[in-house]
């Protein structure tokens, strides 16, 4: 028989069909007089039954001795079957094996861990679980695009390469240019403010790097960040946006992802709670609150890893942290106009203990205030001409923000480690696959 190559996931709409199916074997039942083949495509998952009686005894033995994740090309006619989770099943004429594997596959049913998974990522990818989280981020990707640019922002790219330090000068990854010294972007955002200033509302979106030797599970030294910048926006404005951004992702996950949040078994009440008005947090307030739960982080130091947690917890919907002390923010911030040792900044937490999704500021505006900011901070000025020319030709009120993909990916999917919400996970310890 010869039918047409058909995804996995069309076959309900095929139904009486003569279809062929190309993938790979990843699981198989054997009753001695029939198989029962899991197969996936990528687009989905489904049964081939194979009757001894109904194929060739060539096909029926080759099948029989197929190891997992063997790639097949298997034909047959599509059925319903209301116990299949898509509705249907192939009642198989024919396999053909493209390649069954020399031996094993390294990663079977056995409980694995972690440093096996990792150093098997390659192969790892292929388990439903991994399939659905990496489903999951697509769909934060392209609903925050989505968002974004229905909202009239401009996607304007901003370098990897740089010549200057975007956060500050540690945690920077430093690389051969030429004759000089270059560094890994740790942000788009020095970029994204001049682009806003020709285009008003734009953002960057790509990969940044942090040589930040941290070992939680909220740290890459390699993620992507995806960061509006827009001209006439102050501090409430900025915060306003990150909620309906954040609102917006959320629900369309909820709508798309509902059988990848299924076999993640995330409890989607939770996500159906995240709705606006998020709460809101003065810094002051969080150390106090965070002093009454046992934290003994003192005012006027950055909230930890364990605050986050233990704070978020609080929390069943996202929480802004607002105007934290200049001392432990970046360079750029814009000083509080009613207290100069607090900046115009949020970060946005998201609840059951994720923490930090978001970070975010109004910028500082005033060209003499922020060379005063970039000496404070014992900054080298040469490289930061550029970014105060914006402050010189027409400077103007302007705020953004950056977002962590995977942040949002592990706290949306409901992950323990932020390891699973990226395919090639680049930590202190890992650079292979
Ligand atoms: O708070 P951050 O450092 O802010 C900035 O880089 C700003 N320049 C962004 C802007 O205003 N345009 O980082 C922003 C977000 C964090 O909230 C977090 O979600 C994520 O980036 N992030 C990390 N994600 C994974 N691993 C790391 N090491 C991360 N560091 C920051
Ligand atoms: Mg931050």
């Amino acid at each position: 028989m010869t039918a047409p190559w058909t995804y996995i996931k069309d076959l309900p709409s095929r139904e009486g069909s003569d279809v062929t199916v190309r993938g790979w074997l990843y699981n198989m039942r054997s009753s001695g007089k029939i198989h029962f083949l899991q197969l996936r495509d990528g687009t989905g998952t489904v049964q081939g039954v194979m009757v001894k009686k109904e194929v060739s005894e060539d096909d029926f033995s080759a099948a029989k001795s197929l190891w997992l994740e063997a790639s097949v090309e298997v034909t047959g006619t599509v059925r319903k079957d209301e116990r299949a989770p898509s509705g249907v099943e192939l009642s198989v004429a024919s396999v053909s094996v493209i390649q069954n594997p020399a031996d094993e596959y390294p990663i079977g049913k056995k409980d694995h861990g972690i440093d096996f998974l990792l150093d098997h990522r390659h192969l790892w990818l292929r388990s439903s679980r991994q399939q659905a989280i990496m489903r999951i981020r697509e769909r934060v990707i392209w609903s925050a695009r989505e968002f974004l640019h229905n909202d009239g922002y401009l996607l304007v790219d901003s370098p990897i390469i740089s010549g200057a330090a975007g956060e500050g000068v540690s945690g920077l990854f430093e690389i051969d240019y030429f004759d000089s010294k270059a560094y890994l972007a740790q942000t788009g955002q020095l970029y994204a403010e001049a682009a806003a200033a020709a285009f008003g509302k734009v953002y960057c979106f790509g990969p940044t790097f942090r040589a930040e030797k941290s070992k939680t599970r909220r740290h890459l030294t390699e993620f992507w960040m995806l960061e509006p910048e827009v001209a006439f926006f102050d501090h409430k404005a900025n915060m306003d946006l990150q909620e309906r951004l954040v609102c917006h992702i959320v629900s369309s996950v909820l709508e798309h992802c509902g059988s990848e949040l299924a076999a993640l078994e995330r409890d989607v009440s939770k996500l159906e709670n995240i709705k606006a008005p998020f709460y809101h947090l003065q810094y002051g307030e969080a150390i106090k609150m965070l002093k009454e739960l046992g934290s003994d982080t003192p005012y006027g130091e950055d909230l930890g890893n364990d605050d986050e947690t233990i704070l978020t917890q609080q929390f069943d919907r996202p929480v802004f942290i607002e105007c934290y002390p200049k001392s432990v923010k970046a360079f750029y911030m814009k000083e509080h106009p009613e207290n100069p040792d607090l900046v115009l900044c949020d970060d946005l937490l998201a609840p059951e203990g994720y923490g930090e999704i978001i970070g975010g500021s109004q910028r500082e505006d005033s060209y003499d205030r922020l060379v005063a900011r970039i000496r404070e901070q014992g900054l080298p000025e040469e490289p930061y001409d550029w970014y105060l020319d914006l402050r010189r030709y027409g400077t103007f009120v302007h705020s953004g923000f950056g977002m962590g993909i995977e942040r949002v990916v592990a706290w949306i999917a409901g992950l323990q480690h932020i390891r699973e919400a990226i395919p090639w996970p680049r930590t202190i310890y890992r650079l292979k696959p």
